[in-house]
C-alpha cells in the first residue's frame, strides 16, 4: 500500500515533528512526512525539516488578509504537496473553524496533558496545581473545539512531588514522542474509525491505546 502523505505544522521546536520523520526513515514505517509547514519562519523545527531533505513552507497570518485566509492558503500548500494527513506538532496559531472542518477526520493533534483533562496552555502546571497524580500525553482529532476531538492514543506518566511545569513537561515530552508516530502508524494503516465521537482502532482492544510509562 502506498505510504500515507503527512503534513506537519509546527511553530516552534519541532521535536514531536522530528520524531515523526525519525519514524518515517523506517521502510515499513506506513506514512512519509510530504511537508512541514509553519506560521512562523524562525520555528526551530524548520532547519531540521530542511537538514532532513524534507519541503518546508511558511505561511503567516500577517501575510493573509484573515485567519480564516490564511488557513485557504495553508490548505493549498497542503494539497499541493498531496497531503492525506495534518498533524499538528506544537503549532500554536488558532485555526479558523473551516480548517478542521475541511480535514474532518483527516487531521491530528498531539496535545501533553490526558484530555479532556487540562484543555489549552500551560498544562503540565494545570495538573500540578490540580494535585493531578497522573498525566501525559494525547494525540486526538482535530474538531472546532479546542482539544476536544476524538481521542485516537493516550500515554500517562506519574506526576511526583516536587515535579516543576518543566520536568513534567519534560516526562511527558519523551512519551509523546512514543505515541505520536505509534497513533499516525495506525491511522496510516487505515485502522483507525471514528464512531460516536470515539475512535476504535482494528486490531488494538480499547485498553491498549494506552501506553503506561511508570518510571518515565
Ligand atoms: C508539545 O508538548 C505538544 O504536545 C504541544 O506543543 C509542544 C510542541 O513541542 N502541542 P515540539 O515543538 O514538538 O517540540
Amino acid at each position: 500500500m502506498a505510504r500515507l502523505k503527512v503534513g506537519v505544522l509546527i511553530s516552534g521546536r519541532g521535536s514531536n515533528m522530528a520524531a515523526l520523520i525519525d519514524a518515517a526513515r523506517a521502510p515499513d514505517y506506513p506514512a512519509e512526512i510530504a511537508c512541514v509547514v509553519s506560521n512562523r519562519a524562525a520555528a526551530e523545527g524548520l532547519a531540521t525539516a530542511r537538514a532532513a531533505g524534507i519541503p518546508t513552507e511558511i505561511v503567516a497570518l500577517s501575510a493573509h488578509a484573515d485567519r480564516a485566509a490564511a488557513d485557504r492558503a495553508m490548505t493549498a500548500v497542503l494539497a499541493r504537496h498531496g497531503v492525506q494527513l495534518v498533524a499538528l506538532a506544537g503549532f500554536m496559531r488558532i485555526l479558523s473553524s473551516d480548517f478542521p472542518a475541511h480535514w474532518a477526520g483527516r487531521i491530528v493533534n498531539i496535545h501533553p496533558s490526558l484530555l479532556p483533562a487540562f484543555k489549552g496552555l500551560d498544562v503540565q502546571r494545570q495538573a500540578i496545581e490540580a494535585g493531578a497524580r497522573v498525566s501525559g500525553c494525547t494525540v486526538h482529532f482535530v474538531t472546532a473545539e479546542l482539544d476536544a476531538g476524538p481521542i485516537v492514543a493516550q500515554a500517562a506518566v506519574p506526576v511526583l512531588a516536587g515535579d516543576t511545569p518543566a520536568t513534567l513537561a519534560a516526562r511527558i515530552l519523551r512519551q509523546e514522542h512514543r505515541l505520536y508516530p505509534l497513533a499516525i502508524r495506525w491511522i496510516a494503516e487505515r485502522r483507525v474509525r471514528i464512531e460516536g465521537g470515539r475512535t476504535l482502532v482494528d486490531g488494538v482492544p480499547p485498553g491498549a491505546t494506552l501506553l503506561f510509562s511508570p518510571d518515565a
